[in-house]
């Protein structure tokens, strides 16, 4: 089932507007520039770990002109048999797959920098905050402290502001490390240079029989502050687009 939390969240909360004022600026190009071979698409939005759509599609058909990416190639291949129309705005790799340059007035993250530990998650943060534009929209939905973790794990780092990180020894996730962040941690990362337009809210998923518990996600939408304004949406020349 989809997890639409982000897009209610744009949906609902008057996100629209603020969209369109963050959007403005890209309509007012002159012809002259919308037609120059050498001036990029400019993409609204990006989706990081977009995987086969669930959400990414939802998310465009209200109205979100998305790229995606993700590091999977299979997710990817499915998203784009599903939205045959979206596959030149499909990129197969991580943030450095997108030039340097390259900002976005939106950039969407459901469930993806969970993805490691501590130390990588929040140097995955880190690197997106980098891909927003001045005065974009940050939205994540991501892994919360309080979730009744499961299946068979371990702890492996713990840290005094809540947040933690689990080696999973059963089920799909076996192997792998995933974080759990707390409230304090995220807004930590945000501190500064965000404004909340959309505060962090928890939204809890109860498993059905025989499984029990319920999974927290932490879901939130910032500003960035700084000054918004002329910014560039570069070419992207070396970035892997998902072909047939
Ligand atoms: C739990 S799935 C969520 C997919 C999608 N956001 C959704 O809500 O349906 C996480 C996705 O993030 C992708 N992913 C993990 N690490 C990534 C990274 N560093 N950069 C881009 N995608 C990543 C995975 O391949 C996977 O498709």
């Amino acid at each position: 089932m989809p997890v639409l939390g982000v897009a209610e969240l744009l949906r609902s909360s008057g996100m629209s507007t603020i969209c369109q004022r963050v959007f403005g600026p890209y309509k007012k190009r002159s012809r002259g520039q919308r037609n120059s071979r050498s001036s990029s698409r400019r993409y609204k939005g990006l989706y990081i770990g977009c995987g086969n759509g669930r959400n990414y599609l939802p998310l465009g058909a209200a109205g979100l002109d998305l790229l995606g990416l993700d590091v999977s190639a299979a997710a990817l291949e499915q998203l784009a048999e599903r939205a045959p129309e979206r596959r030149g705005q499909l990129i197969h790799g991580d943030l450095s797959a997108l030039p340097d340059r390259h900002r976005f007035a939106l950039v969407i993250a459901i469930q993806v920098f969970q993805h490691g530990d501590r130390a990588k998650a929040h140097s995955h943060i880190r690197s997106a905050q980098e891909r927003l534009a001045p005065g974009g929209l940050f939205c994540v939905r991501v892994n919360a402290v309080g979730t009744d973790v499961a299946p068979r794990h371990e702890i492996t780092e713990r840290h005094r502001d809540g947040g933690f990180t689990v080696l999973y020894l059963k089920g799909p996730k076996q192997g792998l490390p995933i974080h759990f962040f707390s409230a304090g941690e995220l807004n930590g990362l945000f501190a500064g240079g965000y404004e909340p337009v959309l505060p962090l809210r928890l939204h809890e998923t109860y498993r059905t029989l025989p499984d029990t518990g319920q999974w927290s996600q932490w879901e939130a939408i910032w500003r960035s502050k700084a000054e918004s304004g002329t910014w560039h949406c570069p070419r992207r020349p070396g970035a892997r687009r998902v072909r047939r």
